[in-house]
């Protein structure tokens, strides 16, 4: 039995529905149920529900054999993992962000401005290679409240409909990347359950 990890929040209903159209059956409640250990009908997967940013760590050390989560992910967890194939959904934009009018021109120009994401990895990155010392304020949900209270006069988060930037009186300043849902595989596993991962990628592939 192949154990598959999953993304839970907003990946999780369109991983679902792919792995469907992949005829992969994944059980009917996933994704109501509290369950975050569930084989398929056909006993032929198990699938566990994780929060997106442990993912990386649960196929790393082989307690899955692979997984679905996001670019953004990978991209700031860095994990050692194969990255056989780019799922296409889940299509999003990882972006700084700041309030509407206040921050689009001055931004650059603070000495030592604050950004909070949920992203702390890649904020430092993007800030380290304009040699801005920014400070990374790390918080891991409600990122957007941080420029209306004065936590941060950025954010750097992802926007998938652009409605929590809106609802929350803020605007895009700069695109950092783009990302898609990506399937994942443990390095040693690639060799050892050969057989059962080539099977599994070659279901999903027949989808894309
Ligand atoms: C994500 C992201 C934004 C929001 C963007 O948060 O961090 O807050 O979705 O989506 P939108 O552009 O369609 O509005 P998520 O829903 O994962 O919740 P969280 O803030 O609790 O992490």
């Amino acid at each position: 039995m192949l154990t598959v990890a999953l993304s839970k929040g907003r990946l999780l209903e369109p991983t679902v529905e792919f792995l469907h159209r992949a005829g992969i059956e994944v059980p009917e409640d996933i994704l109501s149920s509290r369950r975050l250990l569930a084989p398929d009908a056909s006993q032929e997967y198990q699938f566990l529900l994780v929060k997106p940013m442990d993912l990386p760590t649960y196929v790393e050390y082989g307690v899955a054999a692979a997984g679905i989560c996001g670019r953004d992910v990978l991209l700031e967890v860095a994990p050692d993992l194969h990255q056989p194939l780019d799922l296409g959904f889940g299509r999003c934009k990882l972006v700084l962000a700041g309030k509407v009018g206040e921050t689009k021109e001055n931004h650059n120009l603070l000495s030592t401005p604050r950004v909070a994401t949920k992203y702390p990895r890649m904020a430092e990155k993007f800030f380290r290679s304009r040699g801005i010392p920014a400070e990374v304020i790390y918080l891991t949900g409600s990122v957007e409240l941080a420029p209306n209270l004065g936590l941060a006069e950025t954010i750097m988060d992802l926007v998938e409909t652009g409605r929590t930037l809106r609802e929350n009186g803020l605007e895009v300043l700069e695109l950092v990347t783009e990302s898609t849902a990506r399937v994942v595989v443990n390095r040693a596993g690639f060799h050892i359950l050969h057989a059962e991962i080539q099977e599994f990628l070659r279901r999903l592939r027949k989808v894309l």
